[in-house]
Protein backbone atom coordinates (compact mmCIF):
# COMPACT_ATOMS: atom_id res chain seq x y z
CA UNK A 1 0.00 0.00 0.00
CA UNK A 2 1.35 3.45 -0.91
CA UNK A 3 0.68 6.55 1.25
CA UNK A 4 1.29 10.16 -0.02
CA UNK A 5 1.91 12.50 2.29
CA UNK A 6 3.46 9.82 4.67
CA UNK A 7 5.35 12.84 6.50
CA UNK A 8 2.38 14.62 7.57
CA UNK A 9 0.29 14.45 10.06
CA UNK A 10 -3.36 12.24 8.34
CA UNK A 11 -0.30 10.35 6.48
CA UNK A 12 1.82 9.66 9.87
CA UNK A 13 -1.29 8.19 11.73
CA UNK A 14 -2.43 6.02 8.31
CA UNK A 15 1.50 4.62 8.41
CA UNK A 16 0.94 3.23 11.80
CA UNK A 17 -2.85 2.04 11.46
CA UNK A 18 -1.75 0.18 8.62
CA UNK A 19 1.29 -1.67 9.71
CA UNK A 20 -0.62 -2.34 13.09
CA UNK A 21 -3.40 -4.32 10.72
CA UNK A 22 -0.35 -6.04 9.17
CA UNK A 23 -0.24 -4.46 5.76
CA UNK A 24 3.04 -3.85 3.94
CA UNK A 25 3.26 -0.15 3.57
CA UNK A 26 5.31 2.36 1.43
CA UNK A 27 5.42 5.97 1.69
CA UNK A 28 6.11 9.21 -0.94
CA UNK A 29 6.25 12.71 0.21
CA UNK A 30 8.24 15.98 0.76
CA UNK A 31 10.59 15.20 3.76
CA UNK A 32 8.96 16.64 7.18
CA UNK A 33 8.68 20.02 8.48
CA UNK A 34 10.12 19.34 12.35
CA UNK A 35 8.86 18.90 14.64
CA UNK A 36 6.36 15.99 12.96
CA UNK A 37 4.54 12.95 13.91
CA UNK A 38 6.68 11.41 11.48
CA UNK A 39 10.36 11.81 13.52
CA UNK A 40 8.78 11.76 16.52
CA UNK A 41 6.92 7.59 15.74
CA UNK A 42 9.77 6.87 13.56
CA UNK A 43 7.84 6.37 10.71
CA UNK A 44 10.64 5.33 8.74
CA UNK A 45 11.67 2.36 10.73
CA UNK A 46 7.41 1.13 9.76
CA UNK A 47 7.52 1.39 6.13
CA UNK A 48 9.29 -1.08 3.54
CA UNK A 49 10.42 2.01 0.82
CA UNK A 50 10.56 5.82 1.58
CA UNK A 51 10.51 7.98 -1.62
CA UNK A 52 11.38 11.47 -0.04
CA UNK A 53 10.60 13.11 -3.72
CA UNK A 54 8.39 16.02 -4.70
CA UNK A 55 5.09 15.67 -6.42
CA UNK A 56 5.85 18.26 -8.81
CA UNK A 57 8.62 16.20 -9.97
CA UNK A 58 7.21 13.77 -12.92
CA UNK A 59 10.00 11.82 -13.26
CA UNK A 60 10.65 11.22 -10.01
CA UNK A 61 6.83 10.34 -9.50
CA UNK A 62 7.22 7.97 -11.86
CA UNK A 63 10.52 6.16 -10.35
CA UNK A 64 9.21 5.81 -7.64
CA UNK A 65 5.77 4.18 -8.07
CA UNK A 66 8.17 1.72 -10.48
CA UNK A 67 9.99 0.68 -7.72
CA UNK A 68 6.61 0.38 -4.82
CA UNK A 69 4.34 -1.13 -7.50
CA UNK A 70 1.51 -0.58 -5.04
CA UNK A 71 -2.18 -2.53 -5.36
CA UNK A 72 -4.02 0.52 -3.19
CA UNK A 73 -2.87 4.07 -3.21
CA UNK A 74 -4.14 6.53 -0.56
CA UNK A 75 -2.70 9.60 -1.55
CA UNK A 76 -2.69 12.89 1.10
CA UNK A 77 0.41 14.46 -0.18
CA UNK A 78 -0.58 17.88 -0.59
CA UNK A 79 -0.52 21.88 0.60
CA UNK A 80 -3.57 21.66 3.13
CA UNK A 81 -2.75 25.04 4.37
CA UNK A 82 -5.81 27.64 3.97
CA UNK A 83 -3.09 30.58 4.87
CA UNK A 84 0.18 29.19 3.29
CA UNK A 85 -2.43 29.00 0.56
CA UNK A 86 -3.56 32.16 0.78
CA UNK A 87 0.08 33.74 0.71
CA UNK A 88 1.62 31.48 -1.80
CA UNK A 89 -1.57 30.05 -4.12
CA UNK A 90 1.50 29.08 -6.84
CA UNK A 91 3.01 26.42 -4.20
CA UNK A 92 -0.15 25.38 -3.58
CA UNK A 93 -1.54 25.01 -6.85
CA UNK A 94 1.35 23.26 -8.18
CA UNK A 95 1.14 20.74 -5.08
CA UNK A 96 -2.23 19.91 -5.02
CA UNK A 97 -3.38 20.02 -8.70
CA UNK A 98 -0.16 19.49 -10.72
CA UNK A 99 1.00 17.17 -7.99
CA UNK A 100 -2.22 15.02 -8.21
CA UNK A 101 -1.99 15.15 -12.39
CA UNK A 102 1.27 13.95 -11.83
CA UNK A 103 0.55 10.75 -9.55
CA UNK A 104 -2.46 9.91 -11.77
CA UNK A 105 -0.30 9.79 -14.70
CA UNK A 106 2.55 7.88 -12.91
CA UNK A 107 -0.17 5.53 -11.91
CA UNK A 108 -2.31 5.38 -15.14
CA UNK A 109 0.56 2.68 -16.59
CA UNK A 110 1.13 0.60 -13.41
CA UNK A 111 -0.17 -2.48 -13.48
CA UNK A 112 -0.10 -3.56 -10.10
CA UNK A 113 -2.87 -0.72 -9.03
CA UNK A 114 -6.08 -1.89 -7.96
CA UNK A 115 -7.67 1.14 -6.59
CA UNK A 116 -6.83 4.77 -5.00
CA UNK A 117 -8.55 6.76 -2.75
CA UNK A 118 -7.72 10.71 -2.59
CA UNK A 119 -8.19 13.08 -0.36
CA UNK A 120 -9.64 16.15 -1.00
CA UNK A 121 -11.46 18.18 1.45
CA UNK A 122 -14.62 19.48 3.00
CA UNK A 123 -13.78 23.11 1.74
CA UNK A 124 -14.37 22.06 -1.80
CA UNK A 125 -17.82 22.97 -1.50
CA UNK A 126 -18.91 26.76 -2.46
CA UNK A 127 -20.25 28.05 0.79
CA UNK A 128 -22.64 30.68 0.72
CA UNK A 129 -23.06 30.16 4.48
CA UNK A 130 -26.27 29.18 4.36
CA UNK A 131 -26.03 27.12 7.70
CA UNK A 132 -26.51 23.55 6.49
CA UNK A 133 -24.27 20.66 6.08
CA UNK A 134 -23.33 20.35 2.74
CA UNK A 135 -23.89 16.94 0.89
CA UNK A 136 -21.53 15.43 -1.77
CA UNK A 137 -24.37 16.65 -4.26
CA UNK A 138 -23.77 20.11 -3.39
CA UNK A 139 -21.77 22.66 -5.77
CA UNK A 140 -18.27 23.13 -5.41
CA UNK A 141 -15.71 25.61 -6.26
CA UNK A 142 -13.67 27.84 -3.71
CA UNK A 143 -13.24 31.34 -2.78
CA UNK A 144 -9.43 31.13 -1.64
CA UNK A 145 -6.55 29.44 -3.31
CA UNK A 146 -6.79 25.70 -1.12
CA UNK A 147 -10.62 25.50 -1.35
CA UNK A 148 -9.66 26.26 -5.75
CA UNK A 149 -6.97 23.65 -6.02
CA UNK A 150 -8.59 21.31 -4.40
CA UNK A 151 -11.81 21.86 -6.32
CA UNK A 152 -9.44 21.68 -9.50
CA UNK A 153 -8.42 18.60 -8.00
CA UNK A 154 -11.20 16.78 -8.38
CA UNK A 155 -11.83 17.80 -12.33
CA UNK A 156 -8.47 16.45 -12.75
CA UNK A 157 -9.36 13.11 -11.03
CA UNK A 158 -12.92 13.44 -13.16
CA UNK A 159 -10.98 13.53 -16.05
CA UNK A 160 -8.32 10.97 -15.09
CA UNK A 161 -10.96 8.29 -14.33
CA UNK A 162 -12.93 8.49 -17.31
CA UNK A 163 -10.07 9.13 -19.94
CA UNK A 164 -8.24 6.44 -18.25
CA UNK A 165 -9.00 4.46 -14.97
CA UNK A 166 -12.86 3.38 -15.53
CA UNK A 167 -11.41 1.65 -18.87
CA UNK A 168 -8.60 0.01 -16.77
CA UNK A 169 -11.19 -1.32 -14.35
CA UNK A 170 -9.48 1.13 -11.61
CA UNK A 171 -11.90 2.84 -9.16
CA UNK A 172 -10.51 6.50 -7.91
CA UNK A 173 -12.41 7.20 -4.59
CA UNK A 174 -12.79 10.76 -3.27
CA UNK A 175 -12.73 11.71 0.30
CA UNK A 176 -14.01 15.14 1.14
CA UNK A 177 -12.96 15.38 5.63
CA UNK A 178 -14.15 17.62 7.69
CA UNK A 179 -11.17 19.15 9.82
CA UNK A 180 -9.51 16.85 11.40
CA UNK A 181 -7.72 16.90 14.93
CA UNK A 182 -5.58 14.27 16.99
CA UNK A 183 -2.46 14.12 18.65
CA UNK A 184 0.84 14.75 16.62
CA UNK A 185 -0.45 17.69 14.51
CA UNK A 186 2.17 20.57 14.56
CA UNK A 187 0.25 22.25 11.41
CA UNK A 188 0.90 26.35 11.45
CA UNK A 189 -2.52 27.92 12.03
CA UNK A 190 -4.39 25.10 12.95
CA UNK A 191 -6.49 26.04 16.33
CA UNK A 192 -5.35 22.50 18.31
CA UNK A 193 -1.60 22.82 17.56
CA UNK A 194 -1.60 26.72 17.90
CA UNK A 195 -2.95 25.68 21.42
CA UNK A 196 -0.34 23.25 22.27
CA UNK A 197 2.68 25.81 21.05
CA UNK A 198 0.78 28.94 23.06
CA UNK A 199 1.27 26.38 25.92
CA UNK A 200 4.57 25.01 25.72
CA UNK A 201 6.15 28.69 24.73
CA UNK A 202 4.04 30.35 27.62
CA UNK A 203 2.89 32.97 25.10
CA UNK A 204 -0.46 34.04 24.64
CA UNK A 205 -2.60 32.54 21.59
CA UNK A 206 -3.83 35.19 18.86
CA UNK A 207 -7.30 33.99 17.75
CA UNK A 208 -8.13 35.36 14.32
CA UNK A 209 -11.84 34.18 14.07
CA UNK A 210 -12.98 32.89 17.57
CA UNK A 211 -16.93 32.33 15.79
CA UNK A 212 -15.36 29.99 13.53
CA UNK A 213 -17.21 25.95 13.01
CA UNK A 214 -15.86 23.03 11.53
CA UNK A 215 -16.95 19.61 11.20
CA UNK A 216 -14.04 18.03 13.65
CA UNK A 217 -13.32 14.73 13.83
CA UNK A 218 -10.74 12.49 15.12
CA UNK A 219 -8.08 11.33 12.83
CA UNK A 220 -8.72 7.18 13.08
CA UNK A 221 -12.38 7.90 12.63
CA UNK A 222 -11.69 9.60 9.42
CA UNK A 223 -8.85 6.76 8.20
CA UNK A 224 -10.75 4.42 9.29
CA UNK A 225 -14.01 5.75 6.76
CA UNK A 226 -11.60 5.70 4.08
CA UNK A 227 -10.68 1.75 4.37
CA UNK A 228 -14.14 1.27 4.33
CA UNK A 229 -14.57 3.22 1.20
CA UNK A 230 -11.79 1.27 -0.04
CA UNK A 231 -13.09 -1.82 0.91
CA UNK A 232 -16.47 -1.68 -0.28
CA UNK A 233 -15.01 -0.33 -4.05
CA UNK A 234 -12.63 -3.47 -4.60
CA UNK A 235 -16.34 -5.63 -5.01
CA UNK A 236 -18.03 -2.51 -7.32
CA UNK A 237 -16.86 -2.01 -10.69
CA UNK A 238 -15.84 1.49 -11.82
CA UNK A 239 -18.47 3.97 -13.21
CA UNK A 240 -16.65 5.94 -16.03
CA UNK A 241 -19.66 8.82 -15.99
CA UNK A 242 -19.84 9.63 -12.86
CA UNK A 243 -19.63 13.32 -12.41
CA UNK A 244 -17.16 14.43 -9.48
CA UNK A 245 -19.86 15.19 -7.08
CA UNK A 246 -21.10 11.55 -7.22
CA UNK A 247 -17.77 10.00 -6.83
CA UNK A 248 -17.17 11.83 -3.50
CA UNK A 249 -17.84 10.30 -0.13
CA UNK A 250 -17.90 12.89 3.51
CA UNK A 251 -16.05 11.99 6.32
CA UNK A 252 -17.30 14.35 9.49
CA UNK A 253 -19.14 14.47 12.14
CA UNK A 254 -22.52 13.31 12.96
CA UNK A 255 -25.00 16.00 11.80
CA UNK A 256 -26.83 15.56 15.49
CA UNK A 257 -23.34 16.45 17.27
CA UNK A 258 -22.98 19.85 18.77
CA UNK A 259 -20.42 21.75 16.66
CA UNK A 260 -18.09 23.59 18.76
CA UNK A 261 -16.94 26.94 17.75
CA UNK A 262 -13.03 28.02 18.15
CA UNK A 263 -13.97 30.22 21.08
CA UNK A 264 -15.60 26.80 22.76
CA UNK A 265 -12.00 24.89 21.99
CA UNK A 266 -10.14 27.50 23.42
CA UNK A 267 -12.16 27.34 26.63
CA UNK A 268 -11.77 23.59 26.81
CA UNK A 269 -8.33 24.01 26.71
CA UNK A 270 -8.07 27.16 29.56
CA UNK A 271 -10.37 24.50 31.69
CA UNK A 272 -7.79 21.89 31.25
CA UNK A 273 -4.68 23.87 31.37
CA UNK A 274 -5.28 26.96 34.42
CA UNK A 275 -3.30 29.53 33.93
CA UNK A 276 -0.68 28.08 31.29
CA UNK A 277 -3.61 28.79 28.61
CA UNK A 278 -4.77 32.60 27.49
CA UNK A 279 -5.56 33.82 24.42
CA UNK A 280 -7.59 37.14 23.26
CA UNK A 281 -9.33 37.66 19.81
CA UNK A 282 -7.20 39.67 17.30
CA UNK A 283 -8.93 40.90 14.14
CA UNK A 284 -6.92 39.11 10.97
CA UNK A 285 -4.79 41.18 9.36
CA UNK A 286 -5.42 39.44 6.02
CA UNK A 287 -8.63 39.75 4.00
CA UNK A 288 -8.74 35.90 3.82
CA UNK A 289 -11.89 34.76 2.20
CA UNK A 290 -12.07 31.65 4.79
CA UNK A 291 -15.73 30.88 5.45
CA UNK A 292 -16.97 31.13 9.02
CA UNK A 293 -19.39 28.12 9.03
CA UNK A 294 -18.59 25.38 7.81
CA UNK A 295 -20.82 21.77 8.22
CA UNK A 296 -20.45 18.75 6.50
CA UNK A 297 -23.68 16.01 5.95
CA UNK A 298 -21.67 12.29 6.50
CA UNK A 299 -24.77 10.05 5.56
CA UNK A 300 -24.11 9.01 2.49
CA UNK A 301 -20.84 7.12 3.92
CA UNK A 302 -23.07 6.24 6.92
CA UNK A 303 -26.29 4.61 5.06
CA UNK A 304 -23.85 2.60 2.23
CA UNK A 305 -20.60 1.99 4.10
CA UNK A 306 -22.02 1.76 7.82
CA UNK A 307 -19.57 4.22 8.78
CA UNK A 308 -19.81 6.09 12.11
CA UNK A 309 -17.33 7.99 14.00
CA UNK A 310 -16.01 6.32 17.12
CA UNK A 311 -16.14 9.57 18.71
CA UNK A 312 -18.61 12.35 19.62
CA UNK A 313 -16.57 15.86 19.13
CA UNK A 314 -16.42 16.75 22.78
CA UNK A 315 -14.43 13.09 22.91
CA UNK A 316 -12.79 13.55 20.03
CA UNK A 317 -11.43 16.87 22.03
CA UNK A 318 -10.23 15.34 25.26
CA UNK A 319 -8.56 12.25 23.40
CA UNK A 320 -6.62 14.73 21.76
CA UNK A 321 -5.74 17.54 24.22
CA UNK A 322 -5.25 14.02 26.71
CA UNK A 323 -2.29 13.18 23.92
CA UNK A 324 -0.69 16.20 24.30
CA UNK A 325 -0.67 16.45 27.82
CA UNK A 326 0.67 13.19 28.04
CA UNK A 327 3.60 14.07 25.30
CA UNK A 328 4.10 17.57 26.71
CA UNK A 329 4.65 15.43 29.98
CA UNK A 330 7.69 13.04 28.50
CA UNK A 331 5.60 10.49 27.04
CA UNK A 332 6.88 8.51 23.67
CA UNK A 333 4.45 9.30 20.50
CA UNK A 334 4.62 6.24 19.78
CA UNK A 335 3.18 4.67 22.68
CA UNK A 336 0.44 7.54 22.84
CA UNK A 337 -0.64 6.60 19.52
CA UNK A 338 -0.50 2.51 19.64
CA UNK A 339 -2.93 2.82 22.81
CA UNK A 340 -5.10 4.89 20.51
CA UNK A 341 -5.20 2.48 17.95
CA UNK A 342 -5.75 -0.07 20.05
CA UNK A 343 -8.59 0.97 21.47
CA UNK A 344 -9.82 2.20 17.68
CA UNK A 345 -9.38 -1.89 16.71
CA UNK A 346 -10.82 -2.76 19.80
CA UNK A 347 -14.40 -0.42 19.88
CA UNK A 348 -14.79 -1.62 15.75
CA UNK A 349 -14.26 -5.32 16.62
CA UNK A 350 -16.40 -5.22 19.68
CA UNK A 351 -19.05 -3.27 17.46
CA UNK A 352 -18.79 -6.25 14.49
CA UNK A 353 -19.60 -9.02 17.09
CA UNK A 354 -22.20 -7.04 18.10
CA UNK A 355 -23.82 -6.90 14.41
CA UNK A 356 -22.92 -10.82 13.90
CA UNK A 357 -25.99 -12.46 13.81
CA UNK A 358 -25.36 -15.33 17.04
N1 LIG B 1 -6.01 17.95 8.48
C1 LIG B 1 -7.23 18.28 8.13
O1 LIG B 1 -8.02 18.80 8.93
C2 LIG B 1 -7.71 18.00 6.73
C3 LIG B 1 -9.08 18.19 6.45
C4 LIG B 1 -9.56 17.91 5.16
C5 LIG B 1 -8.68 17.49 4.18
N2 LIG B 1 -7.34 17.33 4.48
C6 LIG B 1 -6.46 16.84 3.42
O2 LIG B 1 -5.88 15.61 3.87
C7 LIG B 1 -4.56 15.49 3.39
C8 LIG B 1 -3.59 15.30 4.54
O3 LIG B 1 -3.70 16.40 5.43
P1 LIG B 1 -2.68 16.59 6.63
O4 LIG B 1 -3.42 17.26 7.72
O5 LIG B 1 -2.00 15.33 6.91
O6 LIG B 1 -1.65 17.63 5.98
P2 LIG B 1 -0.12 17.87 6.34
O7 LIG B 1 0.16 19.28 5.90
O8 LIG B 1 0.17 17.50 7.75
O9 LIG B 1 0.67 16.86 5.40
C9 LIG B 1 0.81 17.10 4.03
C10 LIG B 1 1.75 16.07 3.45
O10 LIG B 1 1.85 16.31 2.04
C11 LIG B 1 3.22 16.36 1.68
N3 LIG B 1 3.38 17.26 0.52
C12 LIG B 1 2.98 18.55 0.39
N4 LIG B 1 3.34 19.02 -0.82
C13 LIG B 1 3.97 18.00 -1.45
C14 LIG B 1 4.58 17.87 -2.72
N5 LIG B 1 4.63 18.88 -3.60
N6 LIG B 1 5.17 16.69 -3.04
C15 LIG B 1 5.15 15.64 -2.16
N7 LIG B 1 4.60 15.71 -0.95
C16 LIG B 1 4.00 16.88 -0.60
C17 LIG B 1 3.93 16.89 2.91
O11 LIG B 1 5.31 16.58 2.85
C18 LIG B 1 3.18 16.14 3.99
O12 LIG B 1 3.70 14.83 4.08
C19 LIG B 1 -4.29 16.75 2.56
O13 LIG B 1 -4.59 16.46 1.21
C20 LIG B 1 -5.28 17.75 3.12
O14 LIG B 1 -5.58 18.76 2.17
C21 LIG B 1 -6.85 17.57 5.75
Amino acid sequence: MLVTGHTGFKGAWACLLLSELGADVMGLSLPPDEPSLYTQTEIKSRISQNHLIDLADLEAVRSAIKATQPKIVLHFAAQSLVRRAHRNPVETMRSNVLGTVHLLEALRSCTSVRQVLITTTDKVYHNAEHGLPFREGDRIGGHEPYSASKSAAEMVIAAYRSSYFAKLGIPILVARAGNVIGGGDWCEDRIIPDIVRSIISHIPLNVRRPNAVRPWQHVLDALEGYLLLIQSASHAAPDATLEPEHAAWNFGPDVEDHMPTVEDICKIAQRRWPNRFQWSHIADPYDINESQLLLLDPSRAMNELGWRPRLAVSDALNETFEWYRRFVDGEDAKLLCAEEIAKQIRVRVETMNRRQPT
